[in-house]
């Protein structure tokens, strides 16, 4: 096979050293090597990374590593630390790293936003904590509504559901989905009177979060709130204040954060709003501080010993020479299962590009498939292709070391599904619809228990990770083109089915080609039978 790779001396290298490999199996590294289940594993804190299970030898290490002085990563995270405008077709800084230690930066009215803000917010805690915020009836507040899409959803529900239970108060729920059935479900069980909305948005436009927003007016009102007090029932958390207050948002509730922090990295940010409302401003420093260490360990760690670095570098092993399309991501803890989504968008909106940071086509590969759940529930759906299946897709495990008297069998599930890929069946008397080949790689993310601390770390890894892989790729992680195209698209076709178009007869010009008018007059037409 003809790889396509990145220019650079180290590439070419790692493409002869690729053939080289082709009849080493994962169990003949085990066999030939009896410490490498030691030797191929980074601790640091409470976190420990097995990667022995990879279809690496030392010198496949040791050339990968070299990639990284190759891409001069070293600059590259001295540019994310500082600050600089790394998000060229933005013409911004990805400033997310500042958020959880400011300190990487010099730029003052940054820090003073984040201290006022982190102030307005431990108010806001405590006025909800105390029952001092009071809906229009004058009844204390006891549900929070999240009313956001993507980064502006998918953090806090990650968060909010790996670390509260259901019980905690205020309940906490979330509203993303443009189809309205996800706002009617929500609010279908909350009060009207002792509701308050969370409307997060960095841009304030987005069309989910704004036609969201006009459903839980309405529903304000139908529930006997006098419009003069729907403001009592809204904070916004967003990058625009501005359209916020012109969306009619009472200024002393409108949060606001710097444009410099991308949507995918907004967690640390206001857009957390409701994760920080919903654990409280001591846990969510924790989750902060846990972060922090992680940006420490990666800015100050050599490559090799570095979890990020390598953790990308074997991305880029499977990616670029493997030509593996997709990777899974299973997290045996049930608290983590908003972790897949939250991964598929950080590391599909990143790092699926073609074009270089200077707007050249590529001829590698980049980003591919991230996807998962939560073990053991998939190990009854996608695993058996991940056993079995013609597609070779590496797996990310993770896993407790600590836990309730339970845990064991969960823990022993996690570890067993990571043997049983790289083993693989051993009787040979089976057919051959029993047999697994085994040879299929993973990493195996071992964490004490799953803190705010942890999380923060956790989140932190995978970030960095994706920044390591868009360094070696030449691609910028933060900007999100290819989001636009259809967004305008939904716009223009809206306009001809619900605006004073006249669209009468089965030719008239809904869309521009077949498909599409054909499409949009079954829609007509349907609801011209109504
Ligand atoms: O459509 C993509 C996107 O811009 C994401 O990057 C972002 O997380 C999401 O939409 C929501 O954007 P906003 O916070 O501006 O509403």
């Amino acid at each position: 096979m003809d790889l396509q790779l990145p220019p650079g001396k180290i590439w070419q290298q790692l493409a002869s050293h690729f053939q080289t490999l082709s009849d080493v199996s994962l169990q003949d590294y085990f066999a030939a090597e009896p410490d490498r289940g030691q030797r191929l594993a980074i601790e640091f804190g409470p976190l420990y990374l097995d990667y022995s299970k990879n279809h690496i030898n030392q010198q496949t290490l040791d050339l990968l590593l070299e990639l990284c002085n190759e891409c001069q990563l070293d600059q590259h995270i001295a540019d994310l630390f500082s600050g600089s405008v790394i998000n060229n077709s933005e013409q911004r800084a990805a400033r997310h790293t500042a958020l959880r230690n400011p300190e990487y930066l010099t730029d003052t009215v940054f820090k003073q936003q984040l201290q006022t803000e982190k102030r307005r917010i431990i108010q806001l805690h405590e006025a909800l904590a105390n029952g001092q915020i009071a809906g229009f009836s004058n009844k204390a507040i006891k549900t929070l509504v999240n009313i956001g899409v993507g980064g502006s959803d998918i953090g806090p529900r990650l968060i909010v559901n790996a670390l509260r239970t259901t019980s905690d108060e205020p309940a906490v729920h979330f509203i993303s989905n443009l189809d309205s059935h996800d706002a009617t479900k929500v609010l279908a069980a909350a009060d009207p009177e002792t509701t308050l909305f969370i409307v997060a948005s960095k841009s304030f436009t987005t069309l989910e979060t704004r036609q969201n927003f006009q459903r839980a007016q309405d529903w304000l009102l139908a529930g006997g709130c006098p419009a003069t007090a729907l403001e009592q029932h809204f904070v916004a958390a967003t990058a625009r204040p501005q359209a916020a207050l012109a969306a009619g948002i009472n200024s002393d509730r409108i949060f606001s954060f710097d444009t410099s922090i991308g949507g995918r990295y907004s967690i640390w940010s206001i857009a957390g709003l409701t994760a920080m409302l919903a654990i409280g401003p001591r846990q969510y420093d924790e989750f902060l501080q846990g972060a922090a260490a992680l940006d420490t360990h990666f800015v100050n760690s050599d490559p090799g010993t570095n979890m990020p670095v390598i953790l990308a570098l074997l991305d880029i092993w499977y990616r670029n020479f493997f030509n593996t399309a997709a990777r899974a991501v299973v997290p045996y803890e049930q608290r983590l299962a908003d972790l897949p989504a939250y991964l598929t968008q950080l590391f599909m909106e990143s790092n699926g590009k073609s074009v270089s940071r200077d707007g050249q086509s590529l001829s590698w590969q980049t980003g591919g498939v991230i996807f998962g759940g939560t073990g053991t529930t998939v190990q009854h759906s996608f695993f058996q292709s991940l056993h079995q299946g013609t597609t070779l897709i590496p797996v990310d495990f993770l896993v407790a070391s600590q836990g309730d008297s339970d845990h064991a069998a969960l823990f022993a599930s996690c570890v067993a599904q990571a043997r049983a890929l790289m083993l693989g069946t051993t009787d040979n008397s089976l057919p051959a619809h029993q047999v697994c080949h085994g040879n299929r790689p993973s990493n195996l993310l071992l964490y004490e228990n799953l803190t705010p601390y942890v999380l923060g770390m956790l989140l932190a890894l995978y970030e960095q990770r994706a920044f390591v892989q868009a360094c070696l790729w030449n691609i910028n992680p933060f900007d999100q083109w290819g989001v636009e195209l259809g967004k305008q698209i939904a716009g223009d076709l809206q306009d001809k089915l619900t605006g004073t178009q006249k669209m009468a007869d089965a030719d008239d010009d809904l869309g521009d080609d077949s498909s599409t008018r054909r499409l949009l007059q079954h829609y007509r037409h349907n609801k011209n039978q109504k």
